[in-house]
């Protein structure tokens, strides 16, 4: 008889296990009541039917392997964003991508830093790959970029930025990322995971505010990769394609360490339809500033503080016990996101959903919140 405990490496061992929002299916199953799911930043539309097509159109290639390469998707990436085909590297969603830069640039006795209530994804894929991570306090719900840079030590590979941070919804603006960018060490590289970038942009545009340089910091030469998804404003999370932007020699070595074959060929597809689906987008988009709007209105007449999201979902603080008031809400049809696994016990995230999804996240959110005022 084998004892694993024995043979797996220690960091290995104490690795956390990510726990993903509750699929409608298996609340159903639960709760035997049909729910809708606002509970994974999921796009409430639906894939782009650009991508849908294109996906219809090669299935039936599906016994073939896969372009290694990804190339037609790279080509129209590196046009898209105005930079080389070498600094492009696809993968199978921005979290595998997380995982292979950090076993890229990570080992036991180097560490990453983050922040707290972040990405659940960040301390997992530095573990992975052996390495420390240092999670650092927020402020105002927010990443405090002057703390990280203190926190770096000789021994840091990597900062990992989520711009908009999920779950809180907030942004570091350009200027300040620029600044931040400029003043950390040159053995150390930030990951800008900008997997909520349009919705932000869009956002950015209506508020006047300068949200990401992040793909000219690359052009300019910075230890940066940007990290972009498929999975959110095109729809495409079940698929799993993203992309990494970053300096051409580190990508190299990204590319090596990146699993073969990762990128199916209907997900290629479907990607390269996606990037042009702009009214896909823009619905989607103006959906989701005008839900926000509405959704933040209703939640503040009823007492909570929401802040202003940059993102496709809501950080709503409730000051009582949120996975019992998520449970609540499922069994009245409607999956939320309690926040205890990022060590906010009161807290809740709500991904904005259609016009009506919203209605009905707003009449239970009522009925199990505030039951008195119906
Ligand atoms: C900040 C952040 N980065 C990355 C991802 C994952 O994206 P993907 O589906 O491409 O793995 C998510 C998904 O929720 C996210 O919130």
């Amino acid at each position: 008889m084998s004892d694993f405990s024995q043979l797996v490496p220690e960091h290995v061992r104490h690795l956390g296990l990510y726990t993903p929002g509750k699929s409608r299916r298996q609340a159903q199953q639960e709760t035997g009541v049909e729910a809708i799911k606002l509970a994974s930043n999921e796009n409430p539309f639906g894939p782009s039917p650009k991508a849908i097509e294109a996906m219809r159109a090669v299935l039936s290639e599906a016994y073939l392997y896969p372009d290694n390469e990804v190339s037609e998707l790279r080509r129209k990436l590196a046009e898209f964003h105005a930079i080389g085909i070498e600094n492009v590297v696809p993968a199978a969603g921005s979290t595998a991508l997380l995982g292979v830069i950090a076993r890229t640039l990570l080992s036991p006795g180097l560490n990453a830093i983050t922040s707290e209530r972040s990405f659940i994804i960040y301390p997992i894929a530095a573990q992975a790959a052996g390495g420390g991570i240092k999670q650092i306090p927020m402020r105002d719900d927010s990443f405090d970029l002057d703390a990280i840079l203190a926190a770096v030590d000789r021994h840091t590979r990597l900062v990992f930025l989520s711009n908009p941070n999920n779950p809180t919804g907030t942004i570091r603006t350009a200027s300040l990322v620029d600044d931040f960018l400029k003043k950390l060490p040159h053995h150390v590289t930030a990951v800008l995971d900008e997997a909520y970038y349009d919705f932000a942009e869009h956002f950015s545009r209506l508020r006047g505010v300068d949200y990401s340089h992040a793909v000219d910091s690359v052009r300019q030469g910075r230890k940066v990769v940007v990290l972009r998804t498929f999975s959110k404003v095109h729809g495409l999370a079940g698929l799993r394609v993203g992309y990494g932007i970053g300096p051409a020699e580190l990508m190299s070595y990204v590319a090596r360490m990146r699993t073969t074959f990762s990128v199916s060929g209907v997900a290629q597809a479907a990607a390269v339809a996606a990037l042009t689906d702009r009214p896909h987008v823009e619905k989607t988009l103006a959906n989701n500033a005008g839900e926000a709007a509405r959704l933040i209105e209703a939640m503040a007449g009823l007492g909570y503080r929401v802040a202003p999201t940059w993102a496709n979902f809501l950080y709503c603080e409730l000051e009582e016990d949120a996975a019992k008031v998520a449970n609540h809400m499922q069994q009245e049809g409607v999956i939320i996101r309690p926040l205890a696994p990022w060590g906010a016990p009161t807290a809740i995230r709500v991904t904005i959903g259609t016009p009506q999804q919203n209605d009905l996240f707003l009449k239970v959110f009522k009925k199990v919140l505030r039951p008195a005022d119906r």
